[in-house]
């Protein structure tokens, strides 16, 4: 994902900061190389040890240390990342690269550099919603500076509000889509993915067996083409995929939202099992067994996102379906795209015998108003690399 990269991630001194050991792992494992830079501040939250062995590189501290001038200069060391990002961003650090401070190591760095910089503030509500820091957030924007964050919720002061640093995965997505290349570059991609979960009571629910498998592959195939991928998953059975935007939800109401919010894309690939019905008269307590019997549980059928969004005043220029059949597969899935008015239907026979619903491998047939291709049996990583390449081919 990021092989090949190497950001400098300059830690600030905020109790977040700690948050950052975790965004270093996450960062290696997606293949980038580290240079970390520590403020003074940040080595009262953790320590240069912890951050150099996480990092597998030499930790950098100190403007006039004369041996890391010697190795390396801090000019040279401003720019031989690919990236720049500032975690904890404190309310002081953004002050003082408003302002063009260059009164340490960081700072001079991020003043010295001709490459991008990410900030993902955190501070205390206050002092984030103080008028200083908005204005100095403007003018940071402004200077080309990308921000993540904050997010909202409880706060290690004990107050609430927006101030938490943003979690390290979304960090990550968001360094590998600033850092991306490819065919895909500069495209949004929406993937649906997993099942719905629709409540029966607050314990029970109506499920179906998808396992977010292909989904979540084809989010992996399109971020490696250079996509900026945005993933609305139900509750699935495989991990999610790493650097794309995640969206957990539950019901198919929470997707649709999750995915109409996500409007602008460029192109919009419907791989979720959605359920077609929920129940309406779903209870807020535990249904009990009553001597009346069995309860009566009333349908209603859920919104079509795939026909919504293939609809909408926002249409993407691809929209993508899926249709899980179990006979008459082809047909099914023609009427299917005509009655959507997606541009393609990825269509796949799910009949238990094939074992692919739930299993590694996929045969699908890619249905479009030009006609039918026949793919063989392939492992589902490899049909999400050739749709992927399909996506990149029709979006160029
Ligand atoms: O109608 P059917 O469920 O077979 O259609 C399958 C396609 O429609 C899939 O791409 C699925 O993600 C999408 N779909 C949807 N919203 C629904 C039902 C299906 O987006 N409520």
């Amino acid at each position: 994902m990021l092989a090949g990269k190497r950001v400098t991630l300059i830690i600030g001194g905020g109790i977040a900061a700690y948050k950052c050991l975790d965004l270093i792992r996450q960062l290696r494992r997606a293949g980038a190389q580290v240079t970390p830079v520590l403020t003074r501040a940040a080595t009262e939250f953790v320590t240069p040890l912890s951050v150099a062995a996480l990092a597998g590189e030499q930790v950098y501290q100190h403007l006039f240390d004369l041996k890391d001038e010697a190795e390396m200069g801090h000019i040279q060391l401003s720019r031989q990342s690919d990236l720049l990002v500032v975690a904890p961003a404190t309310a002081n650090m953004m002050a003082k690269m408003a302002g063009g401070h260059a009164d340490d190591l960081a700072t001079t760095l991020l003043l010295a550099t001709d490459k991008p910089i990410l900030i993902a503030p955190a501070m205390n509500v206050r002092m984030w919603e103080h008028r200083a820091t908005q204005r100095n957030l403007a003018q940071l924007r402004a200077d080309g500076v990308g921000v993540i964050g904050p997010d909202s919720g409880d706060m290690a002061c004990g107050e609430f509000g927006p101030g938490r640093m943003a979690e390290p995965a979304a960090i990550l997505a968001t360094i590998v889509a600033k850092l991306r290349s490819g065919p895909l570059a500069g495209k949004r991609i929406l993937v649906t993915s997993g099942p719905t979960h629709e409540p029966i009571d607050p314990v029970r629910y109506i499920a179906n067996r998808s396992s977010g498998a292909q989904g979540t592959a084809l989010a992996e195939a399109l971020r490696d083409l250079g996509a900026e991928v945005v993933f609305v998953t139900g509750p699935a059975t495989v991990p999610p995929p790493q650097g794309v935007t995640l969206h957990q939800i539950e019901t198919a109401r929470e997707m649709l939202d999750a995915v109409e919010a996500a409007l602008p894309v460029d192109a919009a690939i419907f791989a979720a099992a959605v359920a077609d019905w929920r129940v309406e008269n779903a209870s807020d307590q535990k249904l009990k067994k009553t001597k009346q019997g069995a309860p009566e549980l009333v349908f209603a059928q859920n919104p079509d996102i795939l026909a919504t969004v293939a609809a909408h005043p926002k249409r993407p220029t691809l929209v993508v379906g899926f249709a899980a059949e179990t006979e008459q597969v082809i047909a099914h899935a023609q009427a299917k795209l005509a009655r959507k008015g997606c541009d393609w239907i990825v269509a796949n026979d799910v009949s238990p015998a094939t074992g692919i619903m739930g299993g590694a491998e996929n045969a699908v047939h890619l249905i479009s108003h030009a006609g039918v291709e026949e793919w063989p049996r392939l492992p589902k990583q490899e049909v999400a690399q050739r749709l992927a390449a399909c996506i990149a081919k029709a979006l160029s």
